[in-house]
């Protein structure tokens, strides 16, 4: 059994954060992660160059959630956007979903995002049910590889799926 809906928006709670919906007045700080080059130095996106590119992004993000495409939650702080984590590209079947995160720098290196990511796979594996959950992170990727790795994501060889060498695809299973 699959239950891919996200209305009402599911919140998660971890020890120090909240895990909620993206709202219109995040515009400042989506549009701080999506301009910063520490953030998109390995994401292979093009940086938002305006808070209008941020309030567009908010938009389609909305509406996505809203048609139960994708999944993406504002990781907050004490009340402050931090960071964000999602799940996207679900297999028309439900079983397979990519999981993708981001963190402002100054809240890099103090296990914010263990946090966040343990949710969101309890979140994929059991609510939604999911079989496995995909992560593709650049190979120079550290910080990336380090998190996936320690959630026990196991490196998959390159397939035609993955036609950019330089992106490596971790797998992990329920
Ligand atoms: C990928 C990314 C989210 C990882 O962030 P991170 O801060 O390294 O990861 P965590 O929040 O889990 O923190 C882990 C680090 O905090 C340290 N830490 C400090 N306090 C901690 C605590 N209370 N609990 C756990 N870890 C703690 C850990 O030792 C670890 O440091 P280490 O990597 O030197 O061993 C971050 O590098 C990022 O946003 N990068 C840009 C976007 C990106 O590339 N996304 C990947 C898309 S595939």
């Amino acid at each position: 059994m699959t239950n891919r809906i996200f209305t009402p928006f599911p919140i998660l709670n971890t020890d120090r954060l909240i895990l909620r919906q993206l709202v219109n007045t995040d515009d400042n700080e989506i549009f701080a992660l999506r301009s910063d080059d520490n953030v998109n130095r390995y994401l292979g996106r093009q940086p938002s160059k305006s808070i209008e590119d941020a309030k567009s992004f908010i938009q389609a993000i909305t509406e996505n959630v809203k048609k139960n495409d994708s999944i993406y939650w504002a990781i907050s702080l004490s009340g402050n956007l931090i960071g964000t984590i999602c799940l996207f590209e679900f297999s028309d079947d439900n079983t397979k979903a990519e999981i993708g995160y981001e963190l402002l720098p100054s809240y890099q290196g103090k296990g914010f995002m263990q946090e966040a990511v343990l949710e969101v796979l309890e979140f994929g594996f059991q609510h939604i049910g999911l079989n496995s959950i995909e992560a593709y992170t650049h190979s120079e990727n550290q910080n990336s590889t380090k998190l996936l790795e320690k959630f026990n994501f196991k490196k998959q060889l390159s397939s035609e799926s993955n036609s950019d060498k330089s992106f490596i695809v971790f797998k992990l299973l329920k």
